[in-house]
């Protein structure tokens, strides 16, 4: 084959080369442009052209040089330009989405809006308080005199003494005063929050814990409505099964008041650890409202009776997901907290 017919060929072969992935392009780069690459045979090969005709074979060499360095720049661009690497590894569409971690409600979140839905569902809306409270609202308009020991019944978190005496509020029962304070009956109102207590924290006591406190005003409400509202709430939140027992307590703000045990819900009444042996739980306070409270509020007690209750939500958390110290609630540590992942 004559040199020119070898730079035909050469050529041919470069036109009819296909470029579509990395692996390509670099078998083009060897073959056309690498230090042993066919056209620096062709220059080799010039020795041997008849000296007159040097310069045309010359000249056609360097065109194919030429033509080789430019195809191999737009091969370049093409791969390049596709991301994955080349068209045999384009973006597979079909391809399952890459899950992302999802994170999970808090365990006092998720029992909190549990007892805002049961509640939701009779007729009961929600209602807030501030957690820096006064005296009036925390204590006084709930029937705890002044110097009364009953204040000692709550360790208080004390922010200014004296005439503007400021505390944390220790608990949620200072929201229905307020509700009181700005509406008139009929009245139905659950008040989450948290509360505050001076006490040490360790696996059974907090400074800080969740309530939630139910009010309900109206005429001619009786105790029986207040029991037959916590079956409800028990058997909605425990399930069918869970039975509820009332007994005798006190608080400043409600009289008749009662404690309100629920069955226990691991062992169904038998008898458990959990319940050390008793088969009962105990998880709310409740009462009908003072009518000195209802009149400290501006509602006529002559006229209007009602119940009230209050629990603790981690108290309530601990029943249904069997959590044992309340510091695990406020540590933030992931471990504990995944396993909510499902519950929500
Ligand atoms: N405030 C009480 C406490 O923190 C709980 C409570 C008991 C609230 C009886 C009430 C109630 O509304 O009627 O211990």
């Amino acid at each position: 084959m004559g040199l020119k017919e070898k730079i035909e060929s050469i050529r041919s072969e470069m036109n009819a080369f296909k470029v579509a992935s990395a692996e390509e392009l670099e078998t083009f780069r060897i073959r056309f442009l690498g230090s042993k690459n066919v056209i620096k045979d062709l220059y080799r090969e010039m020795k041997e052209v008849p000296k007159e005709m040097r310069k045309d074979f010359g000249q056609l060499i360097n065109a194919l040089k030429n033509e080789s360095e430019e195809a191999f720049t737009s091969f370049k661009n093409q791969v390049g330009s596709d991301q994955s690497g080349g068209a045999s590894e384009k973006i597979d569409l079909s391809r399952p989405g890459e899950e992302f971690p999802l994170g999970s409600r808090h365990p006092l979140s998720l029992v909190r809006n549990e007892i805002i839905e049961i509640f939701s569902r009779i007729g009961f809306n929600v209602s807030e308080g501030p957690e820096i409270e006064d005296d009036w609202h925390n204590f006084s308009a709930l029937n705890f005199p002044p110097e009364h020991p009953a204040r000692d019944m709550q360790d208080t978190f004390f922010i200014e003494k004296g005439e503007n005496e400021m505390a944390l509020r220790t608990h949620t029962s200072s929201v229905q005063v307020r509700v009181m304070e700005n509406s008139q009956p009929p009245i139905r109102t659950i008040s989450p929050g948290r509360v505050y207590r001076n006490e040490a924290i360790s696996a059974r006591a907090h400074c800080f814990f969740h309530q939630v406190e139910g009010l309900y005003i109206d005429k001619d409400v009786s105790f029986a409505d207040l029991k037959q509202t916590l079956q409800y709430f028990a058997q909605e939140l425990f399930g069918k099964k869970a039975k509820i027992r009332l007994r005798p307590s006190y608080f400043p703000f409600t009289e008749p008041s009662a404690e309100v045990d629920v069955s226990c819900t691991l062992c169904n009444g038998k008898g458990c650890n959990v319940c050390k042996y008793t088969g009962w739980l105990e998880i709310l306070g409740c009462g009908m409202v003072d009518p000195a409270v209802l009149k400290s509020s501006g509602i006529d007690p002559h006229t209007y009776s009602g119940f009230a209750f209050g629990m603790g939500i981690e108290r309530i958390a601990q029943l249904k997901y069997r959590v044992g110290d309340l510091r695990l609630y406020s540590e933030n540590d992931i471990r504990f907290l995944d396993q909510f992942k499902s519950a929500y």
